[in-house]
């Protein structure tokens, strides 16, 4: 078991400067869709070349693996222990159905799985009523689950301001995504993938 905690440890660096990367490029969709896909088409330059690809999606079905592993495991749990187990679980199936959705796009479907693939299904209804909580609670669930690290050894004050952070940054994109914060509507192609015109 000590080493699948050292794994996964690991792996949440790496995995963790992509998911940083990837919240910043979501946060720029603040400033105007175009200022988000000037930001991933910079960010793709590395992380669409085929191997740093290939290692980050084994990095993440390593972190995924490693931390249900890490889950059976445990007997007795705590309150930060249970919260960080939950938050920890949720992000493992919101990566799973996330990545095979965004290989799926590309693959299947043909389309570039830019920020309008995502923010389709949060602006075609009746799927928000899936997607809004989906999304929201990944963005939650991924700073509670990195606040419960901390809180481990600073104590449960130290969950305070990952959880509302966690809360803002979510509700930020959301809200940004669904075009609530500046005009935004996905172009039909990719409505299409819900609805046929
Ligand atoms: C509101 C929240 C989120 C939205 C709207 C979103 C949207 C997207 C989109 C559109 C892509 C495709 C990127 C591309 O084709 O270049 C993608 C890829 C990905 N996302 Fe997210 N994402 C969100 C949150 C997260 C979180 C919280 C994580 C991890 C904890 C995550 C992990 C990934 C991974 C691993 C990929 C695959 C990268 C690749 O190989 O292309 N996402 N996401």
């Amino acid at each position: 078991m000590r080493a699948v905690r050292k794994l996964h440890r690991a792996g949440a660096l790496l995995v963790g400067v992509f998911v940083l990367m990837h919240l910043a490029n979501h946060l720029a969709a603040l400033g105007g869709i175009a200022a988000h896909l000037r930001f991933m088409e910079a960010a793709r330059v590395v992380y669409r070349q085929p191997l740093v690809e290939i290692i980050l999606l084994l990095a993440v079905a390593a972190q995924a693996g490693s931390g249900l592993r890490l889950l059976a495991g445990k007997r007795r749990m705590d309150r930060i222990a249970r919260l960080q187990a939950a938050s920890g679980a949720y992000l493992a199936l919101f990566l799973l159905i996330h990545v095979s959705a965004v290989l799926f796009g590309r693959a299947v479907l043909d389309l570039d799985t830019n920020v309008h693939f995502a923010a389709a299904g949060l602006q075609v209804w009746p799927y928000q009523l899936f997607f809004v909580p989906y999304y929201f609670l990944a963005v939650l669930a991924l700073f509670t689950h990195l606040g419960c690290a901390l809180a481990r050894r600073a104590g449960t004050a130290a969950l305070v301001v990952p959880v509302c952070a966690g809360v803002l940054v979510s509700s930020l994109v959301v809200a940004a995504l669904m075009g609530k914060l500046l005009p935004y509507e996905v172009p039909q192609t990719y409505r299409n993938t819900y609805v046929q015109s």
